[in-house]
Order: C-alpha cells, then sequence, then structure tokens
C-alpha cells in the first residue's frame, strides 16, 4: 500500500472507532447492558476517567456462592445489589424503583420468560455520561445524585465495612470506606 492510502485507511478506522465510542451503551465495556448469565469475575470500571484509579475485580460468583454476609455465616441475596430486582413492597427507603414483581433469584433466571438483569451502570451513568439524567436520592434533606461510583461504593462499602467491625481479620483481604483502602479494590494507574 502507498503511504496515502494507509494514511487514510489508519484516518477512517479512526472515525470508525470514535463513532462508535460516541454511541457506545452506558455499561462498563466488558459488561453486557443486560444478561441473564451470572458473571463469574468481572473486571469493573475498566474505562475509568479518574486519574489514579483504575479497574476493580470483583467475583461474582464468590460474592454469591460463598458465606459473605456480614457476619460470614450466610449467604447474600441477589437483590441486596440488585435492588430494582424486587417487588415494591420489600424495598425499604430511600428506595422506591422496582421493575421485577418477584425477588431475583439464580433459579428464577433459568425461566426462559424472566427479564433479564441489567447492569447497575444501565442507569448509574458514569460521570461525564449525561445520555439520561442520574438516579436521586435524599440524603441529610439534600438530593444525591448516584452515578456509577457513588452506586458502587455505597453498595460495596456498606456491607465492607460492617463485614469488617464484625471480623477485623478481613480487612487484609478488602476495604470498605477507609480512605487508605483504595488499593484493595482499584488497581492505580
Ligand atoms: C433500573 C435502574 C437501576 C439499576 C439497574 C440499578 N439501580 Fe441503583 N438506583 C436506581 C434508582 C432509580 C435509585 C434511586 C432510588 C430509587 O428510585 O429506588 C437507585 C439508588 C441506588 C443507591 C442509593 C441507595 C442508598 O441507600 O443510598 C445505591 C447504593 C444503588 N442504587 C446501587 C446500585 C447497584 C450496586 C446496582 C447494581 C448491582 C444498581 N444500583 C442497579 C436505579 C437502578
Ligand atoms: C455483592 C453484589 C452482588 C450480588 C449479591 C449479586 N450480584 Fe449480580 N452482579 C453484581 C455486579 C457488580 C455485576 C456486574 C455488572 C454490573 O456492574 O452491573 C452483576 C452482574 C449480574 C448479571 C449480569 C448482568 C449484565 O448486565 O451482564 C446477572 C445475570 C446477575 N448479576 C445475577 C445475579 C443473581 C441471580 C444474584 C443472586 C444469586 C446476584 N446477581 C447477586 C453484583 C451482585
Ligand atoms: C453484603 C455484603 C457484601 C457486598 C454488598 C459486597 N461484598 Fe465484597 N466481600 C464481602 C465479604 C464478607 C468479603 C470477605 C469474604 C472472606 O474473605 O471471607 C468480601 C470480599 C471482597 C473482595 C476480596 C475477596 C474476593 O472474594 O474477591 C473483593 C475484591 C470484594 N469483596 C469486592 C466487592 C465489590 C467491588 C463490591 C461492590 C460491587 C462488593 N464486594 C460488595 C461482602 C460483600
Ligand atoms: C470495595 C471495593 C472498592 C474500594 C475499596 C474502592 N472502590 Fe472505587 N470503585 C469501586 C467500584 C466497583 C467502582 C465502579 C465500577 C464501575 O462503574 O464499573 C468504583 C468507582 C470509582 C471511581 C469512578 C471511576 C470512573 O471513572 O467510573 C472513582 C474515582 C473511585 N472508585 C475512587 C476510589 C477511591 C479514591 C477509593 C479509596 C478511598 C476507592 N475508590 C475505593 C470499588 C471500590
Amino acid at each position: 500500500m502507498k503511504p496515502i492510502t494507509i494514511l487514510i485507511a489508519i484516518l477512517s478506522f479512526t472515525a470508525v472507532t470514535i463513532v462508535s465510542s460516541a454511541s457506545l451503551p452506558t455499561a462498563s465495556p466488558q459488561i453486557p447492558k443486560e444478561s441473564k448469565e451470572q458473571p463469574a469475575k468481572v473486571k469493573l470500571a475498566t474505562d475509568s476517567v479518574d486519574d489514579k484509579w483504575g479497574e476493580v475485580a470483583f467475583d461474582h460468583t464468590n460474592h454469591t456462592t460463598k458465606n459473605y454476609s456480614v457476619d460470614g455465616k450466610s449467604l447474600i441475596n441477589c437483590v441486596e445489589c440488585h435492588h430494582t430486582d424486587q417487588p415494591k413492597e420489600n424495598l425499604k427507603a430511600p428506595l422506591v424503583t422496582s421493575e421485577r414483581t418477584v425477588a431475583l433469584t439464580a433459579d428464577l433466571l433459568k425461566d426462559a420468560a424472566a427479564a433479564p438483569v441489567k447492569t447497575c451502570r444501565a442507569c448509574h451513568l458514569q460521570a461525564g455520561d449525561d445520555s439520561k439524567p442520574l438516579p436521586v436520592i435524599k440524603k441529610d434533606d439534600k438530593d444525591l445524585k448516584v452515578d456509577n461510583e457513588v452506586a458502587y461504593h455505597t453498595n460495596c462499602f456498606a456491607c465492607h465495612d460492617a463485614a469488617i467491625k464484625a471480623r477485623p481479620d478481613l480487612a487484609t483481604k478488602t476495604s470498605g470506606s477507609d480512605p487508605k483502602g483504595c488499593v484493595k479494590c482499584h488497581v492505580a494507574k
């Protein structure tokens, strides 16, 4: 190929890449927007826009099949994380949004008629993505926009903080809201 042909090829490839990333779904790149397959191990935040903190490894199998409750004695219910996948009457403030009339379980997804599970990012968009309004909750009488960072952190930290408080030895394995614990989840850039 002549240099000019190569240049045109590179430019058109770049153009296609830019156009397709502009229309990307809101999910983290490796995660489908919705699915009925539970992931085993996923990497979240591979597209982190933060200058310091990159991807987070999350083991879905551990969190759904091992005794990962605060006291380490029982399994976690799917709806502790997938909070919109339960009937409205089960929701506790500030949660009000329900998209499923029965609580999500692994067995439920085997039913061909069951709706797929949405990624958190389908609703909790990443900073800078204003393709739709963010969920809002009242916190200390103020409106708090729940973007991806607030949503995942609130969910992961609440349980990890309580679990580490109950079983201090867990602090070697993971972290919650500890300002020095970021690197226990995120890869530092
Ligand atoms: C279908 C849209 C949708 C999906 C999917 C979703 N959320 Fe939410 N989330 C909301 C809405 C809307 C609110 C605001 C409260 C409400 O309307 O229930 C909210 C509120 C929250 C809050 C604030 C509640 C509090 O107590 O501070 C957290 C944390 C949260 N979501 C985490 C998550 C996580 C983690 C996931 C994925 C496992 C997820 N959400 C998936 C729509 C969604
Ligand atoms: C500790 C929190 C947590 C628990 C508990 C949990 N999940 Fe998840 N789940 C996630 C996260 C985080 C993802 C990755 C996608 C994302 O970031 O939204 C995910 C993804 C999924 C997906 C794929 C969604 C997609 O868009 O690719 C399915 C299906 C799913 N979970 C089903 C379940 C079922 C069924 C249970 C209960 C047996 C369960 N989950 C329990 C946090 C959790
Ligand atoms: C309801 C409780 C609960 C929630 C919610 C939760 N975790 Fe955990 N997680 C645990 C417990 C308990 C452990 C430690 C288990 C052990 O080692 O005995 C743990 C361990 C981990 C570990 C290290 C060990 C492993 O299995 O990978 C990582 C990383 C982790 N969690 C990430 C997350 C992320 C990211 C989220 C939010 C998307 C999250 N967790 C939400 C309970 C929870
Ligand atoms: C329990 C694991 C965990 C810990 C500890 C943790 N994070 Fe996170 N963080 C996450 C997850 C999960 C996400 C959202 C992933 C996604 O949107 O795909 C996230 C998202 C973020 C984002 C947004 C990235 C983006 O551009 O979308 C920033 C910034 C961030 N974290 C900073 C921090 C800092 C600073 C600390 C330490 C004070 C910290 N995190 C501790 C799990 C953790």
